[in-house]
């Protein structure tokens, strides 16, 4: 039967029917039971929005009940007043039920945002949990104290080198087998990350001149394959000194008085013949055991000796890249492994632990 064929009483009967049909979902929020219901803010307000659509639906300009109100002036006299009482009623009744499902939806919503306002000042406060200096910089402030005591100044340099700085003014040229192992990353305008911090060695000589004493720590890049002795991203300190007279005999006395001052004065130094192209001659630097006193430990791996870094007298190609007369000046340069010694001193048997940033393991060492 099609909304014509229907008599006006008809076309209200189904106007109420369709409305209750839709609102049986809204009837939990009305009468006794509204009180139970239990719904979060977010869906009370979808809810609300679903009802607000309803409203407009069956009580709207084009609603089918509107269109029963028109029918009111076309029914016979006679059926007029009862037809008109029929709508009304019909109105009222969908308007109240709408009305008593939003108050009600207004008041859950109402209470589930006071509650998610509230604040609880009786609960006490989070305490806060002051942060501390990482193991790497603990270790690199102590090497700095005793390095300045010598009176040798701080540098902070680049991370991003050229060539000339990484190899070339290191005597290193290209084609140099020397480039092979300290291989590191390169960027697409043609530098690249620094591979040691002996390119520091070049700044400040050509920012300084001679005499010169400064030492270098800071972060270098390799493209080692990590493991618990190598990390692609380490930390090296840098020392050099460059004056009229300087000889092997310096280089040796300070180094021991350095591990004498780090690791306690019964400490041992032992110089290894080696090969670094900007030094000639070069040396391995170990040093005894500090948990054994070189008798053979787990941490010196039964040994007796741990290598401390690379060193050497600065090569006369190094001192002349930087404008130095090496007929004039002579200088020693060293290259400490900042990672592996912090690692040895708190016996970590992996350097990668250093940077994998646990709080757990971190908040060890103050
Ligand atoms: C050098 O880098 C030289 N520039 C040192 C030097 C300076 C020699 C001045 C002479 C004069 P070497 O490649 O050996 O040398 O590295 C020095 C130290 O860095 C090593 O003893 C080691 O402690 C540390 N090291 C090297 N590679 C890694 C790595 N992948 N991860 C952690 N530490 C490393």
């Amino acid at each position: 039967m099609t909304v014509s064929d229907q008599s006006p009483v008809q076309q209200v009967e189904a106007a109420r029917e369709a409305f209750e049909r839709e609102f049986e979902r809204f009837a939990r929020f009305t009468g006794a039971a509204a009180s139970t219901t239990d719904l979060s803010l977010k869906d009370a307000e979808a809810e609300q929005r679903a009802l607000a659509e309803l409203r407009a639906k069956h009580t709207g300009k084009k609603s089918a009940l509107a269109a029963c109100k028109k029918l009111i002036g076309r029914v016979a006299p006679g059926e007029r007043a009862s037809f008109g009482q029929l709508v009304q009623r019909t109105d009222v009744g969908i308007n109240e039920s709408i009305e008593n499902a939003d108050q009600r939806l207004k008041s859950i919503i109402e209470s589930a945002r006071t509650e998610r306002d509230s604040i609880d000042v009786t609960i006490p406060g989070r305490r806060p949990r002051p942060g501390h200096l990482h193991p790497i910089t603990l270790m690199r402030q102590r090497i700095d104290d005793i390095f300045v005591s010598l009176g040798y100044i701080v540098e902070d340099d680049r991370e991003i080198e050229t060539d000339f700085y990484n190899f070339d003014a290191l005597n290193i040229p290209e084609g140099h087998p020397a480039r092979d192992p300290q291989d590191t990353f390169y960027t697409t305008e043609g530098f690249a990350l620094r591979s040691q911090t002996s390119t520091v060695q070049i700044h400040a000589m050509q920012r300084r001149g001679a005499p010169v004493r400064m030492i270098a720590p800071g972060r270098v890049f390799r493209r080692d394959t990590p493991d618990p002795t190598h990390n692609p991203m380490f930390f090296q300190v840098e020392g050099l000194c460059v004056d009229r007279g300087i000889t092997m005999a310096h280089l040796k006395g300070t180094l021991s008085e350095f591990v004498h001052r780090l690791f306690g004065p019964a400490t041992e130094t032992r110089f290894r013949p080696s090969y670094f192209p900007f030094t000639e001659p070069s040396a391995e630097v170990d040093y005894s055991c500090f948990n054994c006193a070189g008798k053979g430990c787990r941490i010196c791996k039964h040994s007796g000796w741990i290598e401390l870094g690379g060193s050497g007298m600065v090569h006369p190609n190094v001192l002349r890249a930087a404008n130095i007369d090496p007929d004039e000046f002579t200088g020693f340069a060293f290259g400490l492994g900042i990672d592996r010694t912090c690692a040895r001193i708190y016996q970590l048997d992996d350097i990668r632990l250093l940077f994998e940033n646990d709080v757990r393991f971190l908040e060890q060492f103050r």
